[in-house]
């Protein structure tokens, strides 16, 4: 099957003219991001849809954000995964986390093959930047209800996850969540739930 870089409506003004970068990223995700362990085997297609386009929406909605912040935490980010193409297609300053010091050691390579200076990889526990609040996004390493159970509620937070769609309990005069549903490609939608503490 031949591999095709399509981006949906919703994200080709974000993409704007960065897609040569975004496909720099997605070579590296499918060769050394294989070869190295960060991601599982898959075809270019799915690194495609589910790694890219799906880490693109977490910047969509980080950029429609109406609070004023620069920096945001990719936790628990693996590959890159949302981090480098919010990085690639946002301002904001973008902190790869992760606790595993060889994840973080690819990813400072792909860094300087960017040529980008608004992406950071840490060695660090995630745990301590949920408690520490801020800007967070994270793509399967937390779930919903987790992120409930483990925020600060005397911290300002607001934390994009990816999740299954399901509806999640919560104190809404603690937290306030929404559910954004998106497509990758023509036929399979994603979720990502955005939990503020209020
Ligand atoms: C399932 S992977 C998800 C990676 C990526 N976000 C994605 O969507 O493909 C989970 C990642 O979380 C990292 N991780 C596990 N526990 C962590 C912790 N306490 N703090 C930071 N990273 C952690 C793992 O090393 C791994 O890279």
């Amino acid at each position: 099957m031949t591999f095709e870089p399509q981006v949906p409506d919703w994200g080709e003004q974000l993409v704007g003219d960065n897609l040569d970068q975004l496909i720099i990223y997605h070579d590296w995700l499918c060769n050394t991001g294989i070869k190295t362990g960060l991601i599982s085997p898959k075809s270019k297609q799915f690194v495609w849809d589910e790694f890219v386009v799906h880490s693109l929406y977490f910047g969509k909605i980080l950029s429609e954000l109406p609070d004023e912040f620069d920096v945001v935490s990719d936790l628990g980010t693996g590959g890159g995964i949302p981090g480098i193409p919010i990085g690639i297609t946002t301002n904001f300053t973008v902190n790869l986390i992760d606790v595993k010091e060889k994840r973080i050691f690819e990813l400072s390579r792909l860094i300087k093959i960017l040529n980008n200076n608004n992406i950071f990889a840490i060695q660090d526990d995630g745990y301590n930047h949920i408690k520490k609040g801020g800007f967070l996004v994270s793509r399967c390493f937390i779930s919903s209800e987790k992120v409930i159970n483990s925020l600060k509620t005397d911290k300002n937070t607001t934390y994009l996850v990816s999740s299954n769609g399901e509806d999640l309990e919560y104190d809404s005069n603690m937290f306030h969540v929404k559910h954004e549903n998106f497509k990758i490609n023509k036929d399979d939608i994603r979720h990502i739930d955005v939990i503020n503490v209020k």
